[in-house]
């Protein structure tokens, strides 16, 4: 009986998170040392796997493993494994709901809200050309954030802006409440949530609903000037539909933290474009420390049989 942590697509992608395989190892084993753990592709015996961890692995491998009876995804999000055409079927998957995660991703919006807001782009400039370019007074009560999706994440964020006394409102797919957060659901109310928004920030997870969701019609119902933050997954943004609206003034700029295709090719407009800022996928990185103790309590469950923590909705895709 043993644990599998499979990270990263290809050779060069499983170095580049080596760093998060080796260190979760190390936690676990910290926890629990009498744990059978192996890196892939360091795999000694492929029938002792009971339970992979996963992030962005080579597609195909999990079906490598005959006595398979868990898949803990070590991201909140599980997009990449309904991607896997071998994906193996009628087992279980989860995800991590960390409220560290929650913490780095709200750090994250916030930084972007108040740069923007506060027209840091615009002071830099100005330092830069020693010029005062002195403007009006910035006015936070002029600003509504939207947050698309009031997840795990998204209401942790809606509940830290309005105690920074930001004007908040959030869309979901079911109705929620979240105290001084007026709270928008289902396809009826989406319309009415983006008139209402200056700053819309994408929580959402990505399925077949979600694709492509920021495009040139929800971007126009936005209000004008507006500001995008996408932290969710780069396929749920229309790159083409960003571009135009950013270069015809519809919209005053984006923060994209996450792509359709990661890393971000060098020749990729977004990388100089005045009113993009671009960030490689790390408004939330999974902590190895913090998570330790839920992938290995849901170890332990899988093994007496037990319900799983975070278990993943296959139907909904998240
Ligand atoms: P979550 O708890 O599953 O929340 C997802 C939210 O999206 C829920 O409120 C859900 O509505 C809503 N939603 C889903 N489909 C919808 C639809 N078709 N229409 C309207 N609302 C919809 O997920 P989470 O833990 O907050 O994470 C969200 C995403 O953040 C992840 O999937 C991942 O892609 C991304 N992420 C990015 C980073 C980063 O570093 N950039 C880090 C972590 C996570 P209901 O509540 O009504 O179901
Ligand atoms: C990161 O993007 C995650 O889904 O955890």
């Amino acid at each position: 009986m043993a644990i599998a942590i499979l990270c990263g697509k290809d050779k060069l992608d499983h170095e580049a998170h080596a760093w998060l395989a080796t260190s979760l190892k190390s936690e676990l084993l910290t926890l629990d040392s009498n744990l059978d753990i192996q890196i892939w592709p360091e795999i000694t015996d492929q029938n002792q796997i009971e339970c992979a961890l996963v992030w962005r692995y080579r597609l195909g491998e999990l079906n490598k493993f005959p006595h398979l009876k868990g898949i803990f995804s070590l991201g909140a999000g599980v997009d990449y494994l309904f991607t896997d055409p071998q994906l193996p079927k009628n087992i279980p998957i989860t995800r991590i709901v960390d409220p560290t995660m929650a913490r780095d991703i709200t750090q994250y919006v916030v930084t972007a809200i108040l740069n923007y807001i506060c027209r840091n782009d615009h002071w830099r400039i100005c330092q830069q050309q020693k010029k005062w370019g002195k403007q009006p007074p910035f006015n936070f009560a002029d600003k509504t954030v939207g947050i698309m999706g009031l997840g795990f994440l998204g209401s942790r964020l809606a509940d830290a802006l309005t105690h920074l006394q930001i004007n908040t409102i959030g869309w979901s797919k079911t109705p929620k409440q979240i105290e001084n957060v007026k709270c928008y659901a289902s396809e009826n109310e989406f319309k009415t949530f983006l008139n209402n928004t200056d700053i819309l920030v994408c929580l959402l997870p990505h399925t077949q609903e979600t694709e492509n969701i920021i495009n040139n019609e929800l971007i126009a119902e936005l209000r004008d000037q507006a500001y995008i933050i996408n932290v969710a997954r780069g396929a749920l943004l229309v790159e083409e539909d960003l571009i135009a609206a950013l270069n015809r003034g519809k919209l005053s700029g984006a923060s994209l933290d996450v792509f359709r295709l990661e890393p971000l090719d060098t020749k990729h407009i977004f990388w100089s474009h005045a009113k993009i800022r671009v960030t490689p996928h790390i408004a939330a990185v999974t902590n190895p420390v913090t998570i330790a103790h839920q992938v290995l309590e849901n170890y332990r469950r899988l093994l007496q049989g037990k319900p799983l923590l975070n278990q993943v909705d296959v139907q909904r895709g998240y």
